[in-house]
Order: C-alpha cells, then structure tokens, then sequence
C-alpha cells in the first residue's frame, strides 16, 4: 500500500494540484468489488509482471543482476500474460510492469498495457530509457499506459555511463525529451514521466540540479529521490567486490536518503523492521512462475506456474499462504535480512 501511494497515487495527486486537473479513475461495480476483496485479503491488490529478464545494459549495481543468476533468462510470451490476465483481472488494480530486467526488450509491452486497461488495472513501466525510439515513443502515447518511471541517476555524463554500463547519456536523454515534449504537444495527461534519482555518493552534491534538470529541461511531470542498494543478497556479488571499495564509492556521506551504515567493515541497514507490503502483492517472472517478492530475483521462492495453473490455486496454497503470513509479514526469508523497503 505503502508503495502503491508513492508510486501511483502521489504522481497524480500532485500532478493534478500543478495542473489544476482532475483526474477520476474509471470506477464501476467491479473496482468496488475489487476494492471490498482486497480488504479482506483474499486477494493480493497489486501484481508485479516481468516482461523481460534481459537487459541491454549492465548496471554494476542493479539489484536483479543477470549475471549473477542462476534462474533461465528470457522474454514473457504474450499467452502467458493472457492467462495471467484472465486469473487475475476480477481483483488486481495495479500492475507493475518491471522486474529483473529492461521491459521494451518485450515487443507486446504496450499491448499488455491496453489490455489490462480494458479491465480498469493501472498500469506502471520502470525502464532505462535508453529504447526510446519515435516507434517506441509514439506506442507509449498511443497506449493506456498510466505512469512511465525512467531513470536520471547523473547529469554527468561519465557518471551517469559509468552507473549505467552501455546506456549512452545525450541519446538517452534525447529519448526522455522528444517523450515530453511530444506529450506536451499532444497535451495528453498520461502517461505520468516521473523521474527516478538514485542517490550515491557521486550525485549527492548536485541533487537539485538533477532535479531541476529533469523538470526543467527534460520536461518530466515529476522526480522522487531512492536510495541506493547494494545487491548483497546476490549469490557471488561479495566475492567479487570489496565492500569498502564500494562504499567509498557509492555510499552517500551526507543525504539523508540512504539504506545503510557502514560499521564495523560491513554494511548495516539503518531500518531493517520497516512496513513490507508484499503480503498483499505477487511477482510473476517471465516464464510464469509466482514468486513471493521483488528481492526474489533468482526465484528461489516461487510457488507454482500460472501456465499450469489458476493465480488464485497458487496464492490461496498451503505454502505461499504460510510465507505471507509466517515469513514475508514477519520479515523472516532470509533474503528479508538484506532489505529494506524504502
Ligand atoms: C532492476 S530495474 C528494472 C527496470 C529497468 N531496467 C530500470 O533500470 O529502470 C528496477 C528498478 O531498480 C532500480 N535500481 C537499479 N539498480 C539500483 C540500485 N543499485 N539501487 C536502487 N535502485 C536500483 C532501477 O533504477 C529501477 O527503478
Ligand atoms: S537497466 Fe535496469 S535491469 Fe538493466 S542492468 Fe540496469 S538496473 Fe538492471
Ligand atoms: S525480502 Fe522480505 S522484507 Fe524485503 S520485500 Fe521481500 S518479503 Fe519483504
């Protein structure tokens, strides 16, 4: 829930107030329904779907890293959204469109989106922005598609290449321009572009200016701050790094807008106990497993396919309902230990 306000609601709460707009999501019968079953929670309220678990890119610190992974690779065919679709679409209001990997590497993206919204589920799409093609941007504008976050980690461009391994900074932000400005023209109210800032050490010191970047120049409808993480719960990540390295490099010293302490040699979280809501969602990888959360990049915690079975015989099984309530509410996975929900 907590999530679905900062990601969802907020954007457009506050979009509309610059605005003056307002936006009245289509409400009938069946989102009252969808709204009465996700208070008894018999029904997650929000399902992650990964459209690809592929990159083009390679962050070094992204936090599903392909390479570390021991999970098959590849993109989701648009059958099994379809049946994901046809399970779900009576209760889900949400449906994030990432996970590990770039979702426009998925050719049927914007068709997924259009028919989740013929059944009133919102939709949302993280991505690198750097596919951002006049095919790509005029399928955005044609599409239902309700919030595009992209990412504006640096305005530097050696920084931002460098935290971006393989994206290149001016076609990249071209892309996001030619985006917003087209929007603008079009005078279209969605999709939202809201920016995403990743804050690190080597950004810290001008987060305003990116701030003022993205809106001003890049034209985005709005930017939040995230904090930054390292994926140690990747099987192989610590071998291959030296944490010190990374925190003398990445780990911001002053902005507030952090996940760790580095005490001791090694990396605290500062609030381990903060509120996961992932008891009322559900992540779908790309081959139609059902894993317990987004940490799970490996799917080491899944619980059935959806190609061979219903949404709903999966999420009301003896063993996802005993990790909802047992081990996701308590935080007890041992993946939990590592994260926390900023
Ligand atoms: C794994 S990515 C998948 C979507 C898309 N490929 C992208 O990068 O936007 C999901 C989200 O994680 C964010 N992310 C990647 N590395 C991160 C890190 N080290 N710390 C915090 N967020 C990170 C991305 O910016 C994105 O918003
Ligand atoms: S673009 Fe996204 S999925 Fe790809 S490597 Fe970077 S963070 Fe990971
Ligand atoms: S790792 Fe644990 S605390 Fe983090 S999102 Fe998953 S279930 Fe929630």
């Amino acid at each position: 829930m907590n999530t679905l306000f900062r990601e969802y609601l907020l954007p457009i709460i506050k979009y509309s107030i610059e605005n003056r707009t307002i936006y009245i999501p289509r409400f009938n019968l069946n989102t009252l329904k969808k709204l009465v079953s996700y208070r008894v929670a018999k029904t997650p309220i929000a399902i992650m779907i990964e459209p690809a678990c592929a990159c083009n890119i390679q962050c070094p610190l992204c936090t599903t890293p392909h390479k570390y992974m021991s999970r098959k690779q590849g993109i989701m065919e648009f059958k099994t959204f379809q049946k994901l679709l046809n399970d779900v679409k009576d209760f889900v209001l949400v449906f994030y469109l990432n996970f590990a990997g770039e979702p426009f590497l998925n050719p049927h993206l914007f068709k997924m989106v259009d028919e989740a919204t013929k059944h009133n589920i919102l939709s949302l799409v993280d991505t690198n922005a750097t596919l951002l093609t006049d095919e790509r941007i005029r399928e955005i504008l044609d599409s239902e598609l309700n919030i595009l976050i992209i990412n504006v980690d640096h305005i530097k461009k050696d920084h931002f290449e460098n935290f971006r391994k393989g994206a290149k900074f001016e076609s990249t932000m071209q892309g996001i321009k030619k985006l917003c400005e087209i929007k603008k023209k079009e005078k279209r109210f969605f999709p939202l572009v809201m920016a995403e800032i990743i804050v690190s050490r080597e950004n810290e010191q001008h987060l305003q200016d990116i701030y003022d970047y993205a809106i001003n120049e890049l034209g985005v409808n709005g930017a939040w701050f995230k904090s930054l993480c390292f994926p140690l719960h990747s099987k192989g990540f610590r071998d291959d790094h030296n944490i010190k390295a990374l925190v003398d490099k990445y780990l911001p010293l002053k902005s507030s807008v952090k996940r760790y302490n580095y005490i001791n040699g090694d990396l605290q979280l500062i609030n381990p106990k903060e509120f996961c809501d992932w008891e009322h969602k559900s992540l779908i990888m790309w081959d139609g497993r059902v894993s317990a959360c987004c940490y799970d990049y490996d799917g080491a915690y899944t619980f059935g396919n959806i190609n061979n079975r219903s949404f709903l015989d999966i999420w009301n099984s003896k063993k996802y309902r005993y990790y909802r309530e047992k081990m996701i509410k308590n935080k007890k996975l041992s993946i939990c230990e590592r994260c926390s929900i900023l």
